[in-house]
């Protein structure tokens, strides 16, 4: 049975520190499966914090207390040179498709022949765009996990898995078998899919072209906190290695007891009785397949009867008790008639195949993205070839791949431009990327335009109804050359514009009226500063409180601040060096664009916390580690007592170490401690 919330917080003295960390586990656990399985918790994001603060502290002031299951070493291991392989000791097998009714009526044909009856029985739930993983639980416990690979050998990805917060490192209940194999699909919800590729848009990183490839590209890291960091989720669908006595009736029956295990199961998951039952479920799931929080592409039926799958065995590659019914593709096949170049706000470009138009479910595409010059190449995309298109959700639409076999005679290849087509200037790659950049900065007329876009955008400056046309039309009357001079512009010639007239040049004018009240983490983010988005703009606006400061600001002082690494640094330096950039924003100021001093931080999550420190930290200075403690509303003392609630440790530590011991109190080591500071940093 899940053990109740409350009962186990109630801290019955004297507890023993195994004690304790043995109570807050399962507490943990338990939340963990309100919150990720059930989707009801119990608890706010503040309190399970706290209770992982607290384990986390235990467990570095006790070592030996840690075990591979703790739920502190979801992003413990570090990070690996390579995925060793796995040998499935049950293959992993595919599963045969089917496009239409009438081969799905085929389909349970065969079924019901071979089983000798006249109606089946199946599991229906959504066919999940995903990979496909099994896991390896030992005596309650994960100990493995593996990729389906080419179905005989996977790649380890335990640690990764690991990090994976629906999926049980240990289970609930009682009844499960010493030693199984459990299957199912690691997935990225659309939601988070799309925050993913907005961060990675804000910060110059890789975007990732659907859904499906970010939950790949995410498991396939090699640095489990990188994993950790990204929205993946699970379902479990099957087993693989599993006691055959231990096997209940039906697929159904136990997928409910994986689920009492405390595996997440597709809500979805239903049963259905004969093919028309089947289609039911299809057209059902076609209809909500928009409002689903994940993608699919297609729905699974298996026979339910496990004695009935049993008889029906397996071909060569997948079962012949299951059945893929897809939906209709959202790929389709044309011709690339040109690869025209996008030059991006930071000057990164953008190769873009402008397409022979075609329908894509539903929808006619004409230009599809080749995301870089690396992936061109390793596509070897040409003009002229005929290519398969991918649209999903509303997702840019990208080049899947080219058919090779339809090449015409005398293409070339692609080389990635030496100058920026806009501009003429050279392009760059900074060490390390695959991306290309124009070095003409904003006198790049694209980069230029993109810039203001950014300026002008709802999070930024916010100012209501400068969009893309509009901008472009002021740049080429000449009544903008940067920022600052919007503010500058005036009713009349605004009203002359196409599509304009004087109500829509009032509004502007008074947009942009509006928009000079604003606060100093949105103007620091408008400037659209590399790498500085609006987390970073918060954490400069937070430290620097006002403008002046931050201007003068050198590398090594910006390196200080939390969360700030040297390459953004050194951006925010080489920005504010260019007399061109001081020069705009000491006019945007002359126009009148204002912000209050930014209030100083008011969430106090460790207010009553009271921390002594002890040896030398490598990574700040005592004081630094006081003014972040203090920011966050704890105290500091130069003693141990019994009412201290933690003790960091640093090199060298004194005596200070033995008495928090003899106390219990809870004792962080740096990284303990930075790691501890870093969960209160909003991501
Ligand atoms: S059952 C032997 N159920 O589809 C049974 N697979 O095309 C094999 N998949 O490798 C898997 N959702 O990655 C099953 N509800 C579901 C699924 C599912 C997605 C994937 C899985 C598999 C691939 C086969």
């Amino acid at each position: 049975m899940a053990p109740s919330a409350q009962g186990l917080v109630s801290m019955s003295p004297p507890e023993s520190a195994a004690q304790r960390v043995e109570a807050l586990r399962r507490e943990i656990e338990h939340h963990n499966y309100r919150y990720y399985v059930l989707d009801q918790p119990v608890v706010s994001d503040a309190e399970y914090d706290a209770l992982m603060a607290e384990l986390k502290a235990l467990e570095t002031g006790h070592p030996e207390l840690i075990t591979p299951d703790s739920p502190t070493q979801r992003i413990g291991a570090p990070p690996s040179e390579a995925f060793a392989p796995i040998r499935h000791e049950v293959p992993m097998l595919s599963l045969d498709n089917v496009f239409s009714d009438t081969e799905l009526l085929d389909f349970d044909r065969r079924v019901r022949e071979h089983l000798g009856v006249d109606r089946a029985e199946y599991t229906a739930e959504p066919k999940l765009d995903g990979l496909a993983v099994s896991i390896l639980y030992q005596h309650g416990r994960l100990t493995r996990a593996a990729t389906r690979g080419d179905g005989t050998t996977g790649e380890d990805v335990t640690a990764n898995v690991k990090t994976i917060r629906s999926i049980p490192l240990r289970l609930q209940g009682s009844a499960w078998p010493d030693r199984f194999e459990l299957r199912g699909e690691i997935f990225m919800p659309i939601e988070g899919f799309k925050q993913l590729n907005a961060w990675a848009l804000r910060h110059d990183q890789k975007v990732f072209a659907n859904p499906r490839n970010a939950a790949a590209g995410s498991l396939r890291q090699l640095d489990p906190k990188v994993t950790a960091r990204r929205p993946l989720d699970f379902f479990c669908y099957g087993w693989g290695l599993f006691p055959a006595d231990r096997l209940p009736e039906a697929q159904a029956e136990l997928l409910a007891r994986l689920q009492d295990w405390g595996f997440p199961v597709c809500p979805e998951l239903t049963v259905v009785e004969g093919a028309e039952e089947c289609l039911d479920y299809h057209r059902s799931i076609l209809a909500k397949r928009e409002s689903l929080p994940y993608e699919t592409d297609g729905v699974v039926y298996k026979v339910n009867r496990i004695a009935a799958q049993q008889r029906l065995g397996f071909t060569a590659r997948a079962p012949r008790w299951a059945i893929a019914h897809k939906f209709p593709a959202h790929e389709a096949t044309t011709e690339i008639q040109a690869i025209e170049v996008q030059v991006g706000r930071t000057g990164v470009l953008t190769p873009v195949a402008k397409l022979e138009p075609v329908q894509v479910g539903g929808v006619t595409v004409s230009s599809a993205s080749l995301h870089n010059y690396e992936e061109v190449k390793r596509k070897d995309a040409r003009v002229g070839d005929t290519v398969i298109v991918r649209r999903a959700g509303d997702v840019i639409p990208e080049v899947v791949t080219v058919i090779a076999e339809k090449r015409p005679a005398e293409t070339s290849p692609i080389q990635p431009p030496g100058r920026c087509p806009i501009c003429g200037a050279e392009v760059v790659t900074d060490p390390g990327e695959t991306l290309i950049r124009c070095s003409g900065g904003l006198f790049c007329p694209a980069q230029l335009k993109a810039a203001i876009k950014h300026f002008a955008s709802r999070r930024a400056m916010d100012i209501d109804g400068l969009g893309d046309k509009l901008i472009d039309q002021l740049l080429e009357k000449g009544l903008i050359e940067d920022v600052a001079d919007l503010y500058d512009l005036t009713e009349e010639p605004v009203a002359q514009l196409e599509r304009m007239g004087s109500k829509s040049a009032r509004n502007l004018i008074q947009a942009l009226e509006k928009s000079k009240q604003t606060t100093l983490p949105r103007f620091l983010y408008a400037l659209g500063i590399r790498e500085v988005g609006e987390v970073t703009a918060q954490t400069l606006a937070q430290h620097f409180r006002g403008l002046e400061p931050l201007i003068k600001a050198d590398q090594e002082t910006l390196e200080q601040i939390a969360n700030i690494g040297p390459v953004v640094a050194n951006h925010i330096v080489a920005f504010f060096r260019q007399p061109h950039n001081r020069q705009v924003i000491e006019r945007l100021r002359d126009a009148g664009i204002e912000w209050e001093t930014p209030e100083e931080n008011h969430s106090r999550p460790l207010a009553d916390k009271t921390f002594v420190l002890t040896g030398a930290l490598a990574s700040m200075t005592r004081d630094e580690a006081k003014t972040r403690i203090e920011a966050l509303g704890g105290k500091t003392s130069g003693s141990v007592s019994k009412n201290t609630d933690y003790l960091i440790v640093g090199e060298d530590p004194g005596s200070k170490l033995d008495k928090a011991r003899r106390l219990e109190i809870a004792v962080m080591n740096e990284e303990a401690f930075l790691a501890f500071l870093n969960q209160f940093v909003t991501p």
